[in-house]
């Protein structure tokens, strides 16, 4: 949640530098905006409402700045306002800030005795009691690493001090933060798309250091004020996967990319022994947890049905934010697995920290390299589908799945279920793999049947219901329609009661083995008015409309089923006028409970 882009240097430059940094982390916040940047000898706020087309109107470009931070906000505490966006300010002290603190209510009480307070945030908090330390100890380092003790929640944090304009301050814990330099200054902010066009290399941020930049550089301390020495991450995408290169939105850039990542995994996995090489042998575990939130989730859904139907070990699958509350009763011969596009989701990175509380095995499957969950997991596999921009997921969903249907495999193979012979099949499979046709298939005439329909629903049955569950969210995530997963079923035990004359209902039916049960709860739902829309690859003349799929080996369906479903969801939301990349309410990384 909230975009956060800071810069010192040599540029005169940096109003630019901020707002295309911005424009770039929008996807992680867009409700309102702010900046604040040295002029004059003294700090200047700037803040809007709305997206940073917004705030940028305000600008006036032709002044030399060559210092500041920002902000693009997904407001947690107190409305979308000016008033409540970033940055805040207390006398002294500037910041912006993303997360939550959560004793805010209790020292904003305490404060509220010396301070009027302007804004509803939480993060005003932060700038105020920064503020009253500073006054006393009249030395900002040990004025922030006081307030880190006082601090309870998470929080990046981008520090801007009266009395050295000459500095840029950078905290944060389980937020994230990158800072970078090159010849011209230094930069700090939430992700790589905001510093990309500068430079490729950057320093990820840790939860027990102080980062102090200045025009030339950037140095990093322990609280005792004591410097440490880091290593540089190299970024391995190119520039241009923060651009939309041509397509009208990232979410459809990021569809067609699914093809380079099939091919991108296909060309890496060709044996069994590049398998074995990559993955890790989790084989002497027999009760696993997956672990996630949302579309996430989901793939881990699929990988349950997989796992449980391949490799013949229970898999529990479990939502974050409940897994994190409850009893889960792990043992040391228990494996948990964390699947997160971001790597800092706040509810999935939670529930690996008290995994490993009780000392059980993690492993993660993470996009963002270096992220939280990345870095504090046992083991990590990488998706590698670049950076995802759109706030729906698509190709890094695409990229967990092949990721999970390997991880199938090589467990099979161990366990001796499943033999080398199948396995090659299957990686010949994915080499072969062409979903070109499935993108490009017309999909406007489904997306014409759902635009203006008030409730739809998604059916499948076993790996087939999983898909359907990630059709139903973006469809929700996006085009704002309401829309409901059953597993087929299931619906006859009450929610059928909803389906009347029109009704769209979309069926995933890929699974040989239980094609004819959900044929009839197809039936079913015809028999009741419903307009039945089946995604398949065999022949549906009892359907309305049918998408047909290539018939792929069952444990790759669900790579070649999920495609048209993300593409109804654009298409629908196009037709609807929806603001496709940043759909209302969300934000891409969730990094709030
Ligand atoms: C998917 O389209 C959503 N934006 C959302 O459900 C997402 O998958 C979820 O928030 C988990 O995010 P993560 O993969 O970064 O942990
Ligand atoms: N909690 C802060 C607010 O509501 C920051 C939210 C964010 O991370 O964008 O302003």
């Amino acid at each position: 949640m909230c975009g956060i882009v800071g810069y010192i240097g040599k540029s005169n430059n940096a109003l630019k530098i901020l707002i295309d940094g911005l424009k770039s982390l929008e996807y992680r916040g867009y409700d309102s905006s702010g900046i604040a940047y040295v002029f004059h000898d003294d700090i200047k706020i700037i803040k809007e409402k709305g997206k940073v087309s917004e705030l940028e109107k305000d600008l006036d470009f032709s002044e030399k700045i060559n210092s500041g931070i920002a902000h693009t906000r997904w407001a947690t505490h107190g409305v979308p306002s000016k008033l409540n966006a970033h940055p805040h300010r207390c006398e002294k002290i500037t910041l912006v800030h993303n997360g939550i603190i959560e004793n805010y209510a209790e020292l904003k009480n305490e404060l509220e005795k010396k301070y009027k307070f302007k804004s509803e945030t939480d993060t005003e908090v932060i700038a105020v009691l920064l503020n009253d330390i500073y006054k006393e100890k009249n030395d900002i380092f040990s004025s922030i690493v006081e307030l880190k003790k006082r601090l309870k929640g998470s929080y990046a944090l981008a520090i801007m001090c009266s009395d050295s304009l000459d500095k840029i301050y950078a905290i944060r814990k389980d937020s994230p933060l990158i800072i970078a330099e090159n010849k011209e200054g230094t930069f700090l902010a939430s992700d790589v798309p905001a510093i990309i066009k500068y430079t490729k290399k950057y320093y990820l941020l840790l939860e027990d250091e102080i980062a102090v930049l200045s025009c030339d550089n950037v140095k990093f301390y322990n609280d005792s004020k004591e410097e440490i020495k880091k290593e540089l991450i190299t970024f391995e995408g190119s520039s241009n996967d923060a651009e939309k290169e041509g397509y009208s939105h990232f979410m459809l850039k990021e569809i067609n990319e699914e093809k380079s990542i099939i091919k991108k995994f296909a060309a890496r996995y060709k044996t069994i022994e590049d398998l074995l090489k990559d993955y890790e042998d989790i084989s002497s575990y027999d009760k696993i947890d997956i672990v996630a939130c949302g579309s996430a989730y989901h793939v881990g859904v699929i990988a349950k049905y997989l796992i449980e139907e391949y490799v013949k070990t229970p898999v529990s699958v479990e939502i974050a934010s409940e897994y994190r509350y409850k009893n889960n009763f792990l043992t040391n011969k228990s494996l948990a697995i964390f699947i997160s596009q971001s790597g800092e989701t706040a509810d999935t990175l939670a529930s690996l920290r008290k995994v490993k509380e009780e000392k059980v095995k993690t492993l993660s499957i993470v996009n963002v390299v270096g992220s939280s969950i990345a870095r504090e997991s046992d083991m990590v596999i990488y998706t590698k589908a670049g950076p995802e921009i759109a706030v729906a997921t698509t190709k890094a969903f695409i990229a967990q799945l092949l990721v999970i249907t390997y991880m199938t495999l090589v467990l099979g193979y161990r366990k001796e279920l499943i033999d080398s012979c199948y396995i090659n099949k299957i990686l010949k499979e994915i080499h072969s793999l062409d979903i070109s046709k499935i993108i490009d298939k017309d999909y406007t005439k489904v997306a014409e049947i759902l635009k203006d329909k008030k409730s739809i629903f998604y059916l499948g049955r076993n790996i087939d219901y999983a898909i359907a569950l990630e059709g139903s969210l973006k469809l929700k995530e996006i085009s704002y329609i309401h829309s409901e997963a059953y597993a087929s079923g299931e619906l006859k035990h009450g929610t059928i009661s909803l389906i009347e004359k029109n009704t769209p209902v979309i069926s995933v039916l890929t699974k040989d083995a239980i094609v004819e049960k959900t044929i009839s709860n197809i039936k079913e739902v015809k028999a009741r008015g419903a307009f039945n829309i089946v995604v398949s690859p065999i022949e549906c003349d009892f359907a309305d409309l049918v998408i047909n799929i290539p018939k792929v080996s069952d444990i790759l369906m669900p790579i070649v089923a999920v495609i048209p479903l993300q593409l109804i969801a654009f298409e629908t939301a196009k037709k609807k006028g929806c603001d496709i990349d940043k759909p209302r309410n969300l934000a891409k990384s969730v990094t709030v409970e």
